[in-house]
């Protein structure tokens, strides 16, 4: 197997969700910056739209987001649900060093929308498996450089305050959250259903 692809793939093994980590980083925020612009330049998106916007937060900005979600889950969910969710899982991502806010901006799409009419329902979901794709690609490269990452979803719960705190176009869609930070444990133990019914190769 070619160096590349052993790389990659030990990349992908040590990819893990982290949920403990400090407010440091092991790497510089130059080199944080460096990876996002590589993710953003080199992960495929549909007929080469280029909708990935990503907003990056670090130290008190990151905690600045965090105190919002909070702000937004104490306004809008039930008192129990807050005390037992909301308040320690935003207290837990507000610990770490950076928050990396994955949108989709709908304007490139626009035209590819009226060139291919026959697919404008399938737009919106390739915009997602993009976003996927960047998600993925700098969930592998942060965790490479030593740091530990998880993945959250307080879209749609947070998107108006976020644009409002962040000036961020109110037509991007927000689709995730990548929180990360120097870890302090392991991941979780993970079970992997087998490969026997996941995995299907004809023609060999
Ligand atoms: C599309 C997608 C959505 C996810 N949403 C969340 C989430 O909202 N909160 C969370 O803590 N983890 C979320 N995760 C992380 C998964 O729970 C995690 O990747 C899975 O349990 C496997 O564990 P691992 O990341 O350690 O390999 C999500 C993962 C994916 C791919």
């Amino acid at each position: 197997m070619a160096d590349i692809a052993r790389s990659i793939i030990q990349g992908m093994q040590n990819r893990r969700s982290i949920y403990s980590f400090t407010n440091e980083s092991t790497i510089s925020d130059d080199r944080i910056e460096e990876l996002v612009s590589q993710t953003i330049l080199h992960t495929p998106s549909p007929f080469n739209s280029q909708s990935a916007r990503l907003v990056v937060l670090l130290k008190e900005q990151h905690e600045r987001l965090w105190d919002l979600a909070l702000e937004v889950a104490t306004a809008s969910v039930p008192p129990e649900q807050l005390e037992n969710l909301y308040k320690p899982r935003t207290a837990m991502f507000r610990a770490g060093y950076g928050t990396i806010l994955f949108y989709e901006d709908p304007a490139p799409l626009k035209p590819l929308e009226v060139k291919w009419p026959m697919l404008i329902d399938k737009f919106p979901e390739w915009s997602d498996h993009s976003s996927g794709m960047h998600q993925f690609a700098l969930w592998t490269l942060l965790e490479a450089e030593g740091l530990g990452c998880n993945l959250q979803h307080y879209n749609p719960m947070i998107d108006a305050r976020v644009s409002q705190e962040w000036k961020i176009p109110l037509e991007w869609r927000l689709k995730a959250q990548l929180v990360f930070g120097k870890p302090t444990g392991p991941p979780r133990e993970k079970k992997f259903e087998p490969l026997e019914k996941r995995m299907f190769v004809h023609g060999r």
